[in-house]
């Protein structure tokens, strides 16, 4: 996954998910350190869900013609994980930051710079199957209604799906110092007029869209342990938070809470204590024919 970040973009990191998340300079400092964190938090989220898609596109993924895109795609390992597994469509995969892969790039993955917000460089119907993974801090509310799903709905096909699937952000079980870290997240987020917990208004809308007002919305709840109470899945996650959340005191949050402790053992300890856990959602849905 070689890549480097090009100089000229260094001033237009502004998205929330890279800003709290990755922190800019951690990004342009490490990309390594990056693309190490998405790609557990990849392997984390196909183990929660058992899968990396719930769509039912069986009939679809092994054909010549079908068209995949993920937006959002950061550093690709969903899509290089899909290409692998079902080498026979295209896919495409766009972020508004330059952080997926420039070489070594499968022949049938596309990876393109565009900011969804702008609109997709796209025809409308041109897509069977959208996924769209871990963008719940990237819109704000009105964006979400004005913007997001229209713009997805466009470039689908008839009878083509999207899939959704992102966490609520609160701990469950959380101990004093994972809830202060979420709470000044979501102070931040709500100060950007994002809503953190998103993910509960998904489904409504969806349904406030014309071309999937008629169509079932599915919807799958998992449980993302944090702790060795949970085995292997739940070290792998406890040890992925807890690196995110050292990571997010790094940026703006860390003017905020400010903790005399190690932040990986107290959190280690926090997790095994008291059972923490979040949970993570999946919205799937077929387009009108
Ligand atoms: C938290 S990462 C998730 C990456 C990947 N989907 C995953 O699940 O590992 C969010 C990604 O969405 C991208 N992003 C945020 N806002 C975007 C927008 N308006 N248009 C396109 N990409 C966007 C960010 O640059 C970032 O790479």
């Amino acid at each position: 996954m070689g890549n480097h970040f090009s100089k000229t973009t260094k001033n237009s990191y502004t998205c929330n998910s890279h800003v709290i998340f990755f922190s800019n300079k951690l990004i342009t400092k490490n990309k390594m350190d990056f693309d190490e964190r998405e790609h557990l938090g990849h392997i984390l989220m196909r183990e929660v869900f058992e899968n990396n898609f719930s769509s039912h596109i069986h009939d679809i993924i092994s054909n010549r013609d079908t068209k995949i895109l993920d937006i959002g795609c950061g550093s690709g390992f969903w899509l290089t994980e899909m290409a692998a597994d079902f080498p026979k469509p295209s896919y495409v995969g766009i972020d508004m930051l330059p952080v997926f892969p420039t070489s070594t790039v499968p022949s049938n993955i596309t990876f393109q710079q565009h900011n969804l917000l702008n609109g997709l460089p796209f025809e409308d119907n041109t897509f069977d199957f959208i996924h769209m993974q871990s963008l719940f801090c990237d819109f704000t509310e009105l964006q979400w209604e004005t913007i997001v799903y229209k713009e997805l709905a466009r470039i689908l096909k008839p009878g083509g799906w999207m899939e959704i699937c992102d966490p609520e952000f609160e701990f469950c079980n959380g101990g004093p110092t994972a809830n202060r870290i979420s709470s000044a997240v979501c102070t931040y987020l709500r100060s950007r007029n994002v809503d953190p917990l998103i993910v509960q208004r998904h489904r409504s809308l969806i349904e406030s869209i014309p071309s999937f007002s008629t169509s079932t919305v599915y919807h799958e709840k998992r449980h993302f342990p944090l702790g060795s109470y949970a085995n292997k899945l739940g070290i792998l996650g406890g040890y992925h938070i807890s690196k995110s959340c050292r990571d997010i005191l790094k940026g703006p949050i860390g003017k905020i809470v400010k903790l005399d402790v190690d932040i990986n053992d107290e959190l280690a300890r926090e997790f095994d204590s008291h059972k923490t856990y979040f949970y993570v959602h999946r919205f799937y849905v077929q387009k009108k024919k």
